[in-house]
């Protein structure tokens, strides 16, 4: 059933053009397993699991029977002072899943906020280890770690810098960007470059600020908002010995490797390297509640808590008010079983090979396709752009895909395709049809 019945004085919508989506409104009014329904009566395959968040797909009534239990139970408690038990079992479950020492399980409600919590945890311990001119912070060309002014300044999107430049923090450097144009077609593996992407961290950067003086690097494991750019065989594992060759932490940005998209829990167990803080968000809940966190590493929480201030002082002076909802907690604690009993970060893995494949098979040659790049369950095709109007392609073709009932991501001149888990065969064949169909049309 069509449903028009929507004025569009009042919202002013995040990350889009408005001024075009005013003339050509895309919304949804409901949506099942991999398929929203528009306010047009229309049909669009969810090929991004809306935003990197619904792993297990929409209307999972497992999800919805917990949050429903919760809201007759527990609706809402304070987050300070006192707890929810919610929040407490999920943060247990998290921090099982979690790699290595990763114990410690700090909420907050978004990706962004994870990278602002990640960032002041990091101030803070330092200085609680007697180290508190540890106060640089290295990020990396094109990390996208959300909206707030710590992972704005961290992050390496030049719009950013171009609006909110003199606001951003100050001591804050930035690694080079890890694309290899010599590893333009990436198929289901890690590339091997003959770039050495963290040469000038420890010939340039370090020296440059003084290793003493570095609180934390973060990075995105895979750069996914720039477009899915994958980093070259043994980069991660390097970056984490020279970490600890300074006594600088290692953050790494999982909002969107988090729960599964790599086919293994976490981008960490994918690349066996366990970093000091994670951060998570979205697929954490299935894109239900908001819901974001930090897992921190034991020593980070035991070091906090060895003080000599008095027991009514608080440790770490900070928290959101929704840090740990209860009903969010019930939304994560649902869908983490749900991936389990379902074996969806498995089969994440697995339709991740298939996806790969249609990409290669389909994209290579076709007009304007410089790069292609797969690996876990998400892909991307690059495209040359228009002269004079860089991401001008990949938008109309975005446009264009979702007129034909396929949802994909514009990334510059990047399409990402990032099925929920739960994908089949034929939803990849739909989605990259059309939207090769697309690329074709807009040469
Ligand atoms: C790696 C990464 N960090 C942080 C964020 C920001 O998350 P949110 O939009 O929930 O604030 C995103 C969002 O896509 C992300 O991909």
């Amino acid at each position: 059933m069509a449903y028009n019945d929507f004025n569009m004085d009042s919202h002013w919508l995040p990350f889009t053009p408005n001024r075009q989506f005013r003339k050509e409104p895309r919304v949804f009014t409901g949506a099942d397993g991999m398929v929203f329904t528009t306010h047009d009566g229309r049909k669009v395959v969810d090929g991004i699991s809306s935003l990197w968040c619904v792993g297990a797909g929409h209307n999972r009534k497992p999800i919805n029977e917990a949050i429903k239990k919760q809201l007759d139970t527990l609706d809402y408690a304070t987050a300070f002072q006192a707890s929810n038990d919610q929040a407490f079992k999920a943060a247990g479950m998290i921090a099982a899943m979690a790699p290595g020492d990763l114990n410690k399980v700090l909420f907050c409600n978004s990706g962004s906020e994870a990278a602002d919590t990640s960032l002041k945890v990091a101030l803070a311990y330092h200085r609680a280890r007697g180290e508190g001119h540890r106060n640089v912070f290295i990020g990396r060309e094109k990390g996208y770690h959300g909206v707030g002014f710590g992972g704005m300044s961290v992050g390496g999107i030049p719009a950013n810098r171009k609006v909110f430049g003199p606001a951003l923090l100050p001591r804050v450097d930035h690694l080079r960007f890890i694309h290899d144009p010599a590893n333009a077609y990436i198929h289901n593996r890690e590339p091997e470059s003959q770039e050495d992407f963290l040469a000038e961290l420890e010939t340039r950067i370090l020296p440059l600020h003084d290793p003493s003086n570095v609180a934390a690097i973060i990075v995105e494991p895979i750069a996914g908002s720039a477009g899915w750019y994958i980093p070259p065989k043994g980069y991660l594992k390097r970056l984490r010995e020279i970490c600890d060759k300074h006594g600088i932490l290692l953050i790494f940005d999982e909002v969107i490797t988090g729960f599964g998209r790599m086919g293994t829990n976490f981008g960490a167990d994918f690349y066996d390297v366990v970093p000091d803080m994670l951060n998570f968000a979205k697929a954490v809940t299935n894109g239900v509640i908001p819901m974001g966190g930090v897992i921190c590493r034991d020593r980070i929480y035991d070091q906090m808590m060895k003080t000599d201030a008095a027991e009514h002082i608080i440790e770490f002076f900070h928290g959101y008010t929704y840090s740990g909802h209860p009903v969010a907690a019930a939304a994560a604690i649902a869908t983490l079983d749900l991936y389990q009993q379902e074996n969806l970060f498995a089969r994440a893995g697995e339709m991740g090979k298939v996806l790969g494949d249609a990409f290669h098979s389909t994209f290579k040659g076709l007009p304007n396709v410089i790069g292609i790049r797969s690996l876990g369950l998400a892909a991307a095709v690059e495209l040359a752009p228009i002269a004079g109007s860089p991401g001008k392609r990949a938008f109309e073709i975005y446009l264009d895909c979702f007129r034909k009932g396929a949802l994909v991501r514009p990334a510059g001149d990047v399409l990402v395709i990032a099925p929920p888990y739960i994908v089949e065969k034929q939803h990849i064949d739909t989605l990259v049809n059309t939207l090769a169909d697309s690329v074709k049309a807009h040469a």
